[in-house]
């Protein structure tokens, strides 16, 4: 859910809104706006994505310069106007984010104090029982911290309560939120980007701080009331970065952007001038505030003794992140000779997993505050493993908590279907990757010149992928016909073929699944008729053969195919419905150019059908619930 509040001398609604706008991708099945009217708070609220909002509101005036605003993902009760934020109770406004645990026991008590529950929701709750508290307090900050003791879960909130109308009242434990400052004003937010074109001055609020807004000042205080000296970060985002620049979509506009993406996350570790990788600025047990401040030189000699005693990787992820991860499995075991697991957040957490000493946990979240994710990076760092993260918004949640830093550097992503950070997180761990075995002395320094090289040239190479859009289009157009599709590949193109299936999943809401092309005939061949389409993700490298091989056993059984390949590809051309071709490139930096026809044919499929590409239903961008 995103969650927006203002305090100023402007005017709430605009910003409100417009911050809501920014925040859309985290949930879009309802919102609503309790703003200050004439003394009193005056609520909208409606079912459906924010425009049904905006409509409800386009003649709606409010005197007050204080409100807050929220956009859901359903959690407890479905979408409907009912349930939509903000809660209202007896004066209280509350706006919340994530999930209390013991929401049936606090449900049953207040019934049985005669509350009137209006909503299936366990947000409306916290709201009664802040109501409740603030009777007797008189004052909104100690009416919310008493209810704390009494919440369990992990969530956020943000209230505000009509007898304090130059008041509001934060509080995180979980899901993300941000105080951004300006001149006599004061925001808050779950992410910065909602902010940015207001200020660029932010605190950030860990677990379990809660900020109290008067007016212009902001004070922070600990769980248990004592106050606290929070950092003010400015950032340097233009709010240009989130605007969809002139792009249908902003999926569109972040296809388009990787080029520039994967430029600039190599650019942090690679020497242009001797083709050469040095991890300088991971930061390895510095905090991320003070990452600016380092010395580089000094810190690549603590990174390089951490890291050489490192003999085990595991990667966690999430999602589309979890395949660059896979990818990441692929360049490191090959170039550094070091054993990786990759594994899936939620299934990490609750596995006992064992942790050998001497282990590297990284972990790949683009949002850094996926819920399972986090949690997975808490327990190795309880279980005393060195911790990397790869996040793309810096000082996100996982990003202050791992010991290490490295950063996707594709600039905001508002697409709900990940693209640019899913690209820039394979430059990353090639970079990674290199590095990592030029210090364990897998790799010799002309492979170093080499595999560098090759990495140099990829910006370039996926502009010429992406020349090809029109190709991608026209494949697309014919898709719509097949009743389900197999992606399928090969070594490091196995992770690529899953990250194409769930692209079509989350966009064209097409039956996708993602194959090793070794293992179609242990079942998936049966599936195989003239309406199930191959996509078979083939460039040149040293599996391609065998590839090739597989796919003609699928061709044999009548499946219609779309292959990925290599350049001009006589054979691959002449066996396929669709040929798609990236330009030739090292096996480490395949899949960073196999995936964009990927993406863009699922892109083209859902616009065709009439989907929403940046929304896909159901879905949402940042899942800051387990
Ligand atoms: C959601 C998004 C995906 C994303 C995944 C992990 O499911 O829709 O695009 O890959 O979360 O998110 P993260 O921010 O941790 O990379």
């Amino acid at each position: 859910c995103g969650i927006v509040g203002y305090l100023g001398p402007q005017n709430p609604k605009d910003i409100i809104i417009s911050g809501l706008k920014k925040l859309e991708y985290r949930g879009y099945d309802s919102a609503g706006v309790a703003i200050l009217d004439n003394g009193k708070t005056k609520r909208v609220r409606a079912q459906g994505k924010l425009k049904a909002l905006e409509e409800k509101l386009v003649n709606e005036k409010f005197d007050g310069h204080i409100g807050i605003g929220h956009t859901r993902w359903a959690t407890h009760g479905k979408p409907s106007e009912r349930n939509a934020h903000p809660h209202q109770v007896r004066g209280i406004n509350l706006v919340h984010n994530g999930i209390i645990e013991n929401y049936l026991d606090i449900r049953e008590e207040l019934l049985a104090q005669g509350a009137e529950i209006t909503s299936d929701t366990d947000s409306e709750l916290v709201a009664h029982l802040i109501a409740n508290e603030v009777e007797v307090t008189k004052d909104l900050f100690k009416a919310v911290e008493k209810t704390l003791n009494k919440l369990r879960g992990a969530f956020s909130i943000l209230v505000m309560w009509e007898q304090e109308p130059d008041r509001l009242v934060a509080f995180k434990d979980g899901p993300p939120l941000v105080v951004g400052l300006g001149e006599k004003e004061v925001f808050v937010a779950s992410d910065v980007q909602a902010l940015i074109q207001y200020t660029k001055k932010f605190v950030y609020l860990e677990d379990r701080e809660v900020a109290s807004i008067r007016g212009a000042d902001v004070q922070f205080f600990s769980a248990n009331g004592f106050p606290i000296q929070k950092k003010v970060v400015e950032l340097n985002w233009n709010p240009e970065m989130v605007e969809k620049q002139g792009y249908t979509h902003y999926m569109l506009k972040e296809i388009y952007e990787q080029p520039r993406a994967v430029a600039a996350a190599i650019e942090p570790h690679v020497n242009p001038e001797f083709f050469s990788v040095a991890l300088k600025n991971i930061g390895f047990g510095q905090s991320v505030q003070k990452l600016e401040e380092l010395d580089s030189k000094a810190d690549w000699e603590k990174t390089k003794e951490v890291l050489k005693n490192i003999d085990r990787v595991f990667i966690i992820a999430c999602g589309t992140s979890n395949y660059a991860g896979m990818v990441g499995k692929y360049l490191i075991e090959q170039l550094a000779k070091v054993p990786v697991e990759v594994d899936i957040a939620s299934e990490f957490r609750y596995r006992n997993p064992v942790i050998p000493p001497k282990s590297l946990v990284m972990t790949i979240s683009q949002s850094g505050e996926t819920a399972d994710t986090l949690a997975a990076i808490r327990m190795a760092k309880e279980m005393g493993a060195t911790t990397l993260s790869i996040c793309n918004v810096r000082n996100s949640t996982i990003d202050r908590e791992a010991d290490g830093h490295l950063y996707m550097n594709s600039g905001p992503e508002i697409g709900v279907a990940s693209t640019k950070a899913f690209t820039s997180t394979m430059a990353v761990l090639n970079c990674f990757a290199i590095g990592f075995a030029r210090l364990r002395g897998t790799m010799d320094e002309a492979t170093e010149k080499e595999l560098v090289k090759s990495l140099l040239a990829v910006p370039s190479q996926m502009e010429g992928v992406l020349a090809y859009d029109k190709y991608f289009e026209e494949a697309a157009s014919k898709l719509k016909l097949f009743r389900g599709f197999l992606y399928m590949g090969r070594g490091s193109s196995f992770p690529i073929a899953m990250e194409g299936a769930l692209k079509l999943k989350e966009l064209a809401y097409m039956h996708a699944e993602g194959y090793a092309a070794g293992e179609m005939k242990h079942g998936p061949l049966a599936l195989i008729d003239e309406r199930m389409a191959i996509v078979m993700v083939a460039p040149t490298d040293h599996l391609y053969e065998k590839t090739i091989s597989n796919l003609e056993e699928a061709r044999a059984r009548g499946g219609k195919v779309i292959s990925i390949g290599t350049g001009d590809n006589e054979k691959l051309r002449a066996i396929s419905e669709h040929y798609l071709a990236i330009p030739k490139a090292h096996w480490t930096t395949n899949s960073i150019l196999t995936v964009i026809p990927l993406q863009l044919m699922s892109y083209h499929l859902a616009c065709n059908l009439g989907y929403d590409v940046d929304q896909p239903r159901n879905l949402a961008k940042s899942v800051t619930v387990e």
